[in-house]
């Protein structure tokens, strides 16, 4: 505020002003900014960030963006926040596990830290890229609104290049995680709803002709012959140069409007959970230069077959949430590393990462171990589908989800969807969706977790007209009593394509955490379900695979009875993330028996 202004003016727009949003509804920030970052240069702004939560979107009304360092001593007006004078917090996380006070906020938290020019490589351009913040994520950068990304769990990139100046630059986000009727997901889900801005933040220094995205992967026409690259280039060069040493690949691509393509015979060693081979490769644009450790394989369908590399395959999964008991929704490697090794002790060549994307290391790693990977966006539940805008945020958010994890050979599956209601609004919504991964990606398999159909006793939601997999939820056992209805929904369905049983289980706690000994949520009444389930889904001929749900214990605030205080107790693994329930041993001997089967 400048002192000849009557403040008080502004004090009283504040209070009254209900349509503070407007100015900030525009500029949505999209893939179509998408920048290539494996293998980059970045200046990490991980670290302590000035924090503060803001129930009432204050920071909006009152214009936080606008403040600028001033001695307290000296502000004319009185203020409510100053980013320059301010408690901290760490960035990644989640404001619920830094701050119990903040446990179960549902709002606004504003992230401020100063950025000096001259402390970022000498570049002709800047890209900030965020790896992900809960839900929405309002970007500032001294004093100007510069977009605003949906969706908690992708990644996405602002160019900063003309809006830095020399020396400081104050860089503010305001993020929220409200749940509302437009979002995706909505706003009831059964996993928690972490807030802010919870992976990395970081800063790529680039040359004015840039490499903005590359998808290398192996043709799928059954032949593994053939390797196709196709590349967005940003910049008047007119060629590009692709390298797989190892394969002896160095190849010129002609660029022609902002594209590039080639498919160049090899014939790579392939990728598979058995012998899970990756190349190293690079393309190269002027003084750009991105890499990748990529691996090929073809995953296709063949009836009701999985077909891996020409063969048959069995998927022996297991689903698994973004949640730990200590850092909330944040990655890290020790974890990682614990729920792959405890997914490869359970037997398991497949994981579902539901209901969203993680982090982009999952995919890394997997690719790395050899375990396949079904990943999915979270249109899940009930979902606003007759909203062209929440159709749009719901398109942008698998696009991003593509255009990051599509040159991971562990990735077999994109899902868009879990448990919807059918509606006509709802097939329109999710082919369309469908369509956006064919056209995005033409060599991975389609699916979304559906529900049996009731009336029909069967296998029967008309999305399977259009997803290559049907995923199915069935919780025989638990949620439905009668196994016998399983059986004949088994018999009664016959579908053309495989079927996985993408969930299935039981909550249970141990005795020693004060579980029962027999009933709903005693570990006893887990092994029964598990040992039901295993005996009537052998049965079935068109069931390829099962990922019941889930590996470990994770919170859900919906969840309130005396065993699950906010959890989800349907863990196979205990929220410790080491003590295993009965289940564990039941499904680990059902995938050690069928591996051993399909080795002999
Ligand atoms: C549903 C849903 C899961 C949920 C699970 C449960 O199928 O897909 O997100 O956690 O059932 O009820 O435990």
């Amino acid at each position: 505020m400048t002192k000849e202004h009557n403040p008080v003016d502004d004090g009283y727009a504040i209070l009254h002003n209900e349509d503070f949003e407007a100015p900030f509804r525009s500029k949505i920030i999209t893939n179509e900014g998408w920048l290539f970052n494996t293998s980059r240069r970045a200046t990490s702004l991980n670290g302590e960030w000035a924090f503060a939560h803001d129930l009432h979107f204050n920071g909006l009304r009152s214009k936080w963006f606008q403040m600028e360092p001033s001695a307290p001593e000296d502000r004319y007006f009185p203020y409510d926040w100053d980013p320059f004078n301010a408690d901290t917090t760490t960035v990644p996380s989640n404001w619920q596990m830094v701050d119990e006070k903040l446990y179960l906020f549902e709002g606004a938290g504003w992230y401020a830290r100063t950025i000096r020019k001259e402390d970022l490589p000498a570049a002709a351009r800047h890209f900030l890229r965020i790896g992900a913040a809960a839900y929405e994520c309002k970007v500032f950068l001294n004093g100007e609104y510069l977009g605003r990304h949906q969706g908690a769990s992708t990644p996405f990139a602002l160019e900063l290049t003309g809006h830095l100046r020399d020396g400081d630059n104050y860089l503010m986000l305001c993020v929220d995680n409200l749940r509302t009727l437009d979002r995706v997901p909505m706003r009831h889900t059964d996993w928690f709803n972490y807030g802010g801005v919870y992976r990395e933040v970081e800063i790529y220094s680039t040359p004015e002709a840039i490499v903005r995205d590359m998808f290398v992967a192996l043709v799928p026409d059954g032949e593994f012959n053939k390797i196709r690259v196709e590349a967005e280039l940003d910049g008047a060069l007119a060629e590009a140069r692709f390298e797989i040493p190892e394969l002896g690949i160095h190849e010129i691509l002609t660029v022609a409007d902002g594209k590039a393509e080639a498919v160049i015979e090899a014939t790579p060693e392939l990728w598979s959970p058995g012998n899970p081979m990756l190349y190293d490769l690079s393309l190269s644009y002027g003084e750009d230069r991105v890499e990748d450790r990529v691996g090929f394989r073809e995953i296709r369908r063949d009836g009701t077959d999985v077909v891996l590399n020409g063969k048959p395959i069995y998927l022996r999964g297991i689903s698994v949430h973004e949640d730990d008991d200590k850092l909330g929704k944040v990655n890290s490697e020790e974890d990682l590393d614990r729920r792959f090794g405890h997914a490869k002790e359970l037997g398991c060549n497949f994981i579902r990462l539901a209901h969203y994307p993680h982090h982009e290391a999952a995919a890394k790693k997997a690719d790395e171990l050899g375990i396949m990977l079904w990943e999915e966006v979270p249109v899940y539940w009930k979902i606003d589908f007759t909203n062209t805008a929440t159709k749009a945020d719901a398109d942008n958010q698998l696009r991003e989800l593509i255009r990051r994890d599509r040159n991971r050979a562990s990735v077999i599956i994109w899902s868009v969807g879990n448990e919807n209601p059918d509606s006509d609004p709802r097939f329109d919504f999710m082919k369309g969706l469908v369509d956006t991964c064919k056209e995005l990606d033409p060599t991975r398999l389609t699916s979304a977790a559906c529900l049996v159909s009731h009336e029909k006793l069967a296998i029967a939601d008309r999305l399977a007209e259009v997803i290559d997999i049907i995923g199915i939820n069935e919780y025989y056992g638990w949620y439905l009593p009668d196994y016998a209805e399983m059986i004949t929904v088994g018999e009664n369905s016959n579908p053309d394509r495989p079927v996985v049983i993408t969930e299935t289980g039981a909550d249970a706690v141990i005795p020693a955490h004060g579980g029962l000994e027999h009933g709903k949520f005693s570990e006893s009444y887990m092994a029964e379900v598990y040992t039901r389930q295993i005996e009537i889904l052998e049965q079935l001929d068109y069931v390829k695979g099962i990922s019941p749900w889930i590996l470990y214990d994770f919170r859900a605030e919906r969840r309130q009875n005396k065993w699950q205080k906010g959890w989800n107790r349907k863990g196979l693994i205990a929220q410790d993330k080491q003590t295993k329930k009965a289940g564990f041993h039941i499904m680990a001997e059902f995938y050690h028996r069928k591996a051993a089967e399909e080795e002999s």
